[in-house]
């Protein structure tokens, strides 16, 4: 062969070569840039675990995080356990191959969500308690929530005020066992219905270890757990309606015409308010709920619920992004108090709550900007 060929060949493999190293670097950058990006398996920063997409209250959630985050350099998302514990730790794992730093939860059940939050503890992540605590584990380092307390302190508080006379049938019903908050919810609005059953003001009408406890000012948890046992609702507006339809059947004319219900929260309470106001013997009712659901807000317009507790929900979310992107940045996130989770002292931050009824529905939910007009009638 020629020297001229010869380097002929070489040259063309050295190009060869040059073009393919340039080819792999293309790629190598393609698949960084890609990495880097909002979407397909990339990287997520805070990862956001609801519980049910079941009930109104956290697909508002989701939208007001969705609100918020809109403009954010942070990438985030969000997945719904559907009121299981596994979905909940599957949806967990999922967040942490994604190489998550922050998650926020809202625990399906407290004490069974903390497998969860100490498999993300190990990653690193730094866990924030979202509205719910997690319970009896150290692996939450973060507690964002509403005053529980005063929700159920204001739906007693409610029924004080506007119960007419003495000795009025008063049903008791509550949230979940397995949530931390329908103890709190409970524990707020005993505080204030207690020394009122006590003067006679209202009789109980369907919980026996309420009407046994019915001296006692304080409850432990065990004896809440006791009422709780026989009043729980599931947070399941189905098993609120069985349950009311059984008590109401149980009931004699001396728990009839005008009654007082302590209802938890709004899905429960607008099937309770159903059952009550489907009962020719019950003349009148008083319900309480809390959410401030839009389907309240419209049977509250329509005299069918008496109450609910606004809870700002874009406060909420302020506050755990807040703390989220604090972590982010290296920094130290200020809390205004702690919560014992039965484990450790959780530091939190709490946001206040507002009572709304007939009277004050439109200034506080529409000319506030959380709804708008046009979503109801009869305003
Ligand atoms: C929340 C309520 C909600 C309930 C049922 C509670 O933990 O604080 O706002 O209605 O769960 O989902």
């Amino acid at each position: 062969m020629d020297d001229n060929l010869k380097g002929d060949i070489q040259m063309k493999r050295t190009w060869k070569s040059i073009s393919f190293l340039f080819v792999v670097m293309l790629l190598m950058a393609l698949m960084a840039a890609c990495s880097n990006s909002s979407g397909g398996s990339s990287k997520v920063s805070v990862g956001i675990v609801l519980p049910t997409k079941d009930e109104p209250r956290w697909v508002q959630d989701e939208q007001r995080f969705k609100d918020a985050l809109s403009d954010s350099e942070y990438t985030t998302e969000i997945l719904f356990s559907q009121g299981s514990s596994a979905k909940e730790k599957e949806n967990v794992e999922t967040l942490l191959n994604k190489g998550i730093e922050v998650l926020i939860i809202t625990p399906h059940d407290g004490a069974a969500a903390a497998s969860a939050v100490e498999a993300a503890k190990k990653e690193g992540v730094t866990v924030i308690s979202y509205d719910r605590l997690i319970t009896n584990t150290d692996a939450v380092d973060y507690y964002v929530t509403f005053d529980s307390v005063a929700v159920g302190a204001a739906q007693g508080q409610y029924l004080i005020d506007n119960a007419q006379g003495k000795d009025v049938p008063l049903y008791l019903y509550a949230g979940a066992a397995s949530d931390n908050n329908a103890f709190l919810f409970f524990e707020g609005a005993w505080s204030v219905l207690q020394p009122k059953i006590a003067d006679g003001t209202f009789k109980i009408a369907n919980s026996v270890e309420a009407e046994k406890l019915k001296d006692k000012v304080e409850l432990t948890r065990d004896e809440m757990s006791k009422i709780l046992g026989q009043v729980t609702t599931n947070w399941d507006a189905n098993d609120a309606k069985n349950k009311a339809q059984t008590h109401l059947t149980a009931a004699g004319a001396d728990l009839k015409g005008d009654v007082a219900v302590l209802a938890p929260n709004d899905g429960t309470a607008r099937s309770i308010a159903d059952v009550f106001g489907s009962d020719g013997d019950i003349t009148s009712y008083l319900v309480t709920g809390q959410d401030a659901e839009k389907a309240s807000i419209q049977y509250v317009i329509d005299g069918k619920q008496s109450m609910t507790v606004f809870k700002d929900v874009r406060t909420l979310v302020k506050d755990a992004m807040g703390i989220a992107v604090e972590i982010l940045d290296g920094k130290t996130p200020d809390t205004t108090g702690s919560y014992d989770n039965g484990n450790k002292e959780v530091k939190a931050k709490q946001t206040d709550v507002i009572v709304v009824d007939e009277e004050n529905v439109k200034k506080e939910l529409i000319d506030s900007e959380y709804y708008e007009a046009s979503e109801f009638t009869g305003l």
